[in-house]
């Protein structure tokens, strides 16, 4: 008789990495009324283009995923804590995440629960951030750095806790103090809604002068494939 071998499921995570596009009449199309008036309510371009890349990039690729046209996906982003259209953009049948800074706008889609952050690490990481974000442990890590390497250490930290925090759907809700990081996993947590015996927590590479972290709530393994997304 031949061996059983049982063969787990595995997880798998695409990562789209984008650049901030151009705003254009063909992507406000695929905007809906709510989107329509967040896109309005930025007051920098900056942060309108990256608030419409990130919608653009997600209608697009769940779009084609589905088989229909991207402007007939319809995300509910209502905020859980006042009701505007301001929450974590949600699509049945889909697990999927978006953030952006600087010149970095990502989607990740999977099938759990998952947060993606970026973060650009060329700003300064002043002292009052590291504390407010990191414990006692993990401020010690980043004693003794240089300017440079604090500031990437620091934001690569950042990005792991933000990732973990927006897997809940809580985002920032759940403090920053709260989590413990051994490199990139979750050590431990005194948020119920982070349990680091059921998370996947991983770094990514959005290139030169960014941070990147993804965190999924699950016990299953995970593959993850990084792309660039050109329209
Ligand atoms: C979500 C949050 C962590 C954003 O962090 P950030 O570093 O500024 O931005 P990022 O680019 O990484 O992520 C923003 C994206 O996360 C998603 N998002 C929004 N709320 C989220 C939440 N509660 N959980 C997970 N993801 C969320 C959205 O897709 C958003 O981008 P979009 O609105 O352009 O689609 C932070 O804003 C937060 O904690 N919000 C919820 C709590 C809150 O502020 N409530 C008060 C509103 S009444």
């Amino acid at each position: 008789m031949g061996r059983n071998r049982y063969v787990g499921r595995v997880i798998e995570c695409e990562v789209w990495w984008a650049r901030p596009l151009p705003v254009e009449t063909r992507h406000l199309d695929l905007l809906d009324e709510p989107e329509r008036g967040r896109f309005e309510a930025y007051r920098r371009e900056i942060d309108r283009r990256r608030f419409l890349t990130g919608r653009v990039l997600a209608k697009t690729l769940l779009g084609a995923r589905r088989g229909v046209a991207p402007g007939d996906i319809r995300f509910d982003a209502t905020c859980e804590d006042c009701g505007k259209p301001h929450g974590k953009p949600k699509l049945p049948g889909v697990e999927f995440s978006i953030s952006h800074s600087g010149e970095r706008v990502g989607l990740a889609v999977t099938t759990v629960p998952v947060g993606l952050d970026v973060e650009a690490d060329t700003r300064r990481a002043e002292d009052s951030l590291i504390e407010y974000a990191l414990n006692e442990t993990e401020q010690a890590a980043l004693r003794g750095l240089g300017a440079d390497e604090r500031a990437s250490a620091f934001f690569q930290y950042w990005s792991r806790k933000e990732a973990l925090m927006k897997a809940t759907g809580r985002g920032l809700k759940i403090p920053l103090q709260s989590i413990t990081l051994d490199g990139a996993r979750l050590a431990a947590s005194a948020d119920a809604a982070l349990n680091p015996e059921a998370t996947h927590l991983a770094d990514l590479n959005p290139g030169e002068g960014y941070r990147a972290a993804i965190a999924f709530l699950t016990t299953e393994p995970v593959t993850i494939t990084e792309k660039p997304w050109e329209i």
